[in-house]
C-alpha cells in the first residue's frame, strides 16, 4: 500500500471532498473520457492563472467522478500545495535521486485527486542516466494506469521541457489574460508548440480574468485568427474564467476556489471549462510519431529519447 502523507490541516478539505464526490462517482465515470487522459496547462506570460486552473479543474473532474492527477510540473516556484493548503516535505528531486519512492511524496485530497510535487527536480529528467529514467518513468506510468485524468501545471514560457510535456499531452491548454503582453507570448508558445508538433497540434485557448464571456470569445478568436492567418492551424476556443475577487481569498485561506467558494462568479467557468475538455476529441493521427500507447509518460520517455539522438 502507498504511503500517503497527510498534514493535519488536510483533513478537512478531504472530508469536504469526499462528501462532494461520494454521491456522484459512477462505475463509468471513466467511459466519460473520450480522448483527453492528459492536459498539460502553459501559458507565455507567468502570473496568468494557469495553477488555478490546474487546481479548480481537478475539482470539476473530481465532482464528475474521475480520479484525478496533478503533477506540478512547475520547473522553478512549485506552488499548487499553497493552493491546496498543503505543505509537501518531498518532490520528485528526492525521487530523482533514490532518496524517495515516487510513492512517498504524492499528496492525497480526497479520494480522488493526487498531487505530484515536480518542481524543480523534473528539470533534470532529460539529464539524468538511462537506467534512472527508465526506473523513473516505469513509476510514473504505474500511476498513470490508476488515474483517469493527468493535469499537468507547467511554467511559464518556452523551457524545452515544458515543451516536451506539452507534446506528450493529449492536450495542451494555453492561458492567456486579455492584458496585451500576455496574448502577445501566448502567442509565442503556440507558435513554438507549432514547430514541433506541425499540423497535428493539440492545443486549445482559455482566457481567464475576463470581465465577461464576450471579452474572452473576442480575446481568443483574436490568437485563433492570428495562428489560422500565419501557422495555418485552427486552435479551438475552449472558454473563459471571469475576474473574480473570491480567487484571491481562496489563495488566501490556502483553500481552492472550487471548495470554500461553490457560488462565486468564476465556479461555473471551471465547470463549464472541465466538461469541454473531457468532450474534447483527440486529434487521431499526430504526425510527429508520438502517438502509440496513449499514455502521456510513454510519449515523454520518446520525447526525451528524441531530444538526446
Ligand atoms: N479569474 C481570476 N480572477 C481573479 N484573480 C485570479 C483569477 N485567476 C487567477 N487569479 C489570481 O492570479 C494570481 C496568479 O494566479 P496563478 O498562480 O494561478 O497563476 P500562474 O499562471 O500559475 O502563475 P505562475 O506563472 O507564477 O506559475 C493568483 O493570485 C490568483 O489568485
Ligand atoms: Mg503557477
Amino acid at each position: 500500500m502507498n504511503p500517503v502523507i497527510m498534514p493535519p490541516m488536510m483533513d478537512d478539505q478531504a472530508t469536504d471532498l469526499r462528501k462532494l464526490v461520494s454521491s456522484i462517482r459512477s462505475v463509468d465515470a471513466a467511459a466519460r473520457i473520450s480522448g483527453v487522459k492528459s492536459v498539460a496547462i502553459l501559458s507565455g506570460k507567468g502570473g496568468v492563472g494557469k495553477s488555478s486552473l490546474a487546481v479548480n479543474l481537478s475539482l470539476a473532474m473530481a465532482e464528475l467522478g474521475l480520479r484525478v492527477t496533478i503533477l506540478d510540473a512547475d520547473l522553478g516556484l512549485a506552488n499548487l500545495d499553497i493552493l491546496f493548503g498543503v505543505t509537501p516535505k518531498f518532490h520528485m528531486g528526492h525521487v530523482m535521486r533514490g532518496d524517495k519512492e515516487l510513492a512517498d511524496i504524492i499528496y492525497r485530497v480526497g479520494d480522488m485527486i493526487s498531487i505530484i510535487p515536480g518542481g524543480a527536480g523534473l528539470r533534470d529528467l532529460a539529464d539524468i542516466d538511462d537506467q534512472k529514467q527508465a526506473w523513473i518513468i516505469n513509476r510514473l506510468s504505474n500511476l498513470e494506469a490508476e488515474t483517469d485524468i493527468l493535469i499537468l501545471d507547467t511554467s511559464a514560457g518556452i523551457h524545452k521541457n515544458v515543451l516536451s510535456f506539452a507534446m506528450a499531452s493529449d492536450l495542451s491548454l494555453l492561458i492567456t489574460t486579455p492584458e496585451p503582453t500576455a496574448i502577445r507570448d501566448s502567442y509565442s508558445v503556440l507558435k513554438s508548440l507549432f514547430q514541433m508538433a506541425g499540423s497535428a497540434l493539440n492545443a486549445g485557448m482559455v482566457v481567464n480574468m475576463v470581465k465577461n464571456e464576450r471579452e474572452g470569445i473576442s480575446v481568443g478568436e483574436r490568437i485563433i485568427a492570428t495562428a489560422g492567418h500565419f501557422l495555418n492551424v485552427k486552435i479551438p476556443y475552449f472558454g473563459c474564467v471571469i475576474w473574480d475577487a473570491a480567487m484571491m481569498d481562496a489563495v488566501r485561506r490556502r483553500r481552492p476556489l472550487l471548495m470554500s467558494e461553490e457560488n462565486s462568479v468564476s465556479a461555473p467557468c471551471f465547470r463549464e471549462l472541465a466538461r469541454k475538455i473531457l468532450e474534447f476529441k483527440e486529434t487521431p493521427e499526430r504526425s510527429d510519431g508520438i502517438t502509440a500507447g496513449n499514455s502521456f509518460i510513454g510519449r515523454l520517455a520518446r520525447q526525451i529519447a528524441k531530444k538526446e539522438s
